[in-house]
């Protein structure tokens, strides 16, 4: 293809992020020419309110029917950036049969249909990518596919749903009331329009598995994914946690099992300790930590959420596709030959602290330990406080790396000990070596 070619691009949304993505074709139309081997033409925009005013967007593109649109003949590439499952997938298992490329931001779905997306792909030679689907702006699946093809990777971890860093930051920072800055989040364009998916956790879990599946070239999906979010995480909590030195947040976490045929993936909130990069990734900012074998340590940073950081990783995508068509190279498989078994959290390997309100008496602190020494945890850390009321002792216990199911079986075997009133609360921690 010449630059006098057209290559013709239908939005499926034109909210947040697909505004964006409208007006930077507009305002990049030239630099894109010029990339693409193409003018990217927009041909039309699927949206539910088609009289809602739309600055930049024509009014002739606007159609509240996105099926008459991914069944145009006339349609190269199809962006969705509408989000939910239901009637997502079929319109882009349409798109794909009828012949067109699909850019997708929607982590949701592709965090569960990634392997019948994929293999529709790949019978009809179109692309299918999904840059924008994880941590916004950030290049990382592009990194993880192509660009550490050569490597074995053996660990991903990092912060990945701005909205949840958003209110985290705030409540350490501020001390700011969770319900209010989630309703901030929401008006900044970084929230999910249900935002259930992300204080609960199912945005960084569907993140976390679109990342297994490609770090470790093994299917995982969001099912396989242990998944807490941050809706029981109190201004207590975040207080405790920096007497302590740490900070809490909301990980993504996808290792290899020891014995190198499993992969656990796991999202959950963890103490992180002060001085660790991930310490200092705040607002809606996400960062991404992967270990590869030969590589070392790399971290991906950068703006996680919100309409135009999206927008700019949905373009990437927009111009490799229209190259591709260009090339006639679309239409890459899936890579999930390593077949890796999604493992549960019991498997993986973490460190606790653990606050007990214990009585203040003889022997109480020996039959703690052993129950500890009984599930083959080894403790590291042990600091006593004695609290107002007589006989009763606060103990913060700090443990070295154990597998997940012994650290479990220990707090439920601390509950059952006479000399524990109560187990106060429980925090995994990461980033410590
Ligand atoms: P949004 O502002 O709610 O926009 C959704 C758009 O899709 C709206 O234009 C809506 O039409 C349209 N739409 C929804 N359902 C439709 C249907 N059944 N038929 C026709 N049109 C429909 O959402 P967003 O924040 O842009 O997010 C879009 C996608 O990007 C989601 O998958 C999200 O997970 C993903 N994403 C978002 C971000 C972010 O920071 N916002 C970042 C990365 C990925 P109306 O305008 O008429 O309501
Ligand atoms: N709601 C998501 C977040 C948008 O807060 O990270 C980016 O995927």
């Amino acid at each position: 293809g010449g630059v006098s070619d057209v290559v013709r691009v239908a939005l499926l949304g034109g909210g947040t992020v697909g505004s964006q993505v409208a007006r930077l074709l507009t305002d990049s139309a030239e630099d894109l020419r010029q990339r693409a081997g193409a003018t990217l033409e927009l041909v039309a925009v699927a949206v539910r309110d088609t009289a809602k005013p739309r600055p930049g967007i024509d009014p002739a593109l606007l159609t509240d029917d996105p099926m008459s649109v991914v069944t145009r003949d006339d349609v190269d590439i199809v962006v969705e950036v509408m989000g939910g499952l239901d009637p997502t997938r079929e319109l882009l298992e349409t798109a794909l049969a009828n012949g067109a490329s699909v850019i997708s931001a929607n982590k949701a779905l592709l965090s569960e249909h990634s392997a019948s997306l994929h293999q529709i792909a790949h019978d009809h030679g179109v692309d299918l990518f999904y840059e924008a689907a994880v941590a916004g702006a950030i290049p990382l699946l592009r990194p993880l596919r192509e660009s550490l093809a050569g490597d074995r990777v053996s660990r991903v971890l990092g912060i990945v749903n701005g909205t949840t860093n958003y209110i985290l930051t705030k409540m350490d920072e501020e001390g700011a009331d969770y319900a209010d800055v989630l309703a901030e989040a929401q008006r900044l364009g970084y929230a999910e329009a249900d935002p259930t998916a992300d204080v609960g956790g199912h945005d960084a879990a569907a993140k976390a598995a679109i990342l297994a599946t490609l770090a470790f070239h093994s299917s995982v999906t969001l099912f396989d994914v242990y998944c807490e979010g941050i809706t029981s995480v109190t201004l207590r909590d975040v207080e405790a946690a920096r007497d302590l030195g740490y900070v809490i947040k909301l990980l993504a976490v996808a290792e290899r099992t020891a014995d190198g045929h499993g992969v656990v993936t796991r999202v959950h909130p963890a103490l992180v300790p002060r001085a660790h990069p991930l310490a200092s990734v705040r607002d809606a900012f996400n960062a991404v930590f992967v270990e590869a074998e030969s590589a070392g340590q790399m971290m991906f940073y950068g703006r996680g959420a919100g309409g135009e950081p999206t927008a700019s990783a949905v373009l990437g995508d927009l111009v490799t596709a229209a190259r591709n068509r260009q090339a006639g190279a679309a239409g890459q498989a899936q890579s999930v030959y390593a077949g890796l078994t999604p493992r549960p959290i019991g498997e993986a390997t973490t460190r606790y602290i653990i606050n007990l309100d214990v009585a203040d008496r003889p022997g109480v602190l020996a039959a703690i330990a052993t129950c500890f020494g009984h599930h083959d945890v080894s403790i590291q850390t042990v600091r006593q406080d004695t609290t107002d009321e007589a006989g009763r002792a606060v103990l913060l216990i700090g443990t070295h790396a154990a597998l997940d199911a012994d650290l479990s079986a220990t707090v439920d075997a601390l509950r059952d000990l006479d000399a524990v009133n109560q187990v106060v609360s429980v925090m995994r921690v990461e980033g410590v070596e």
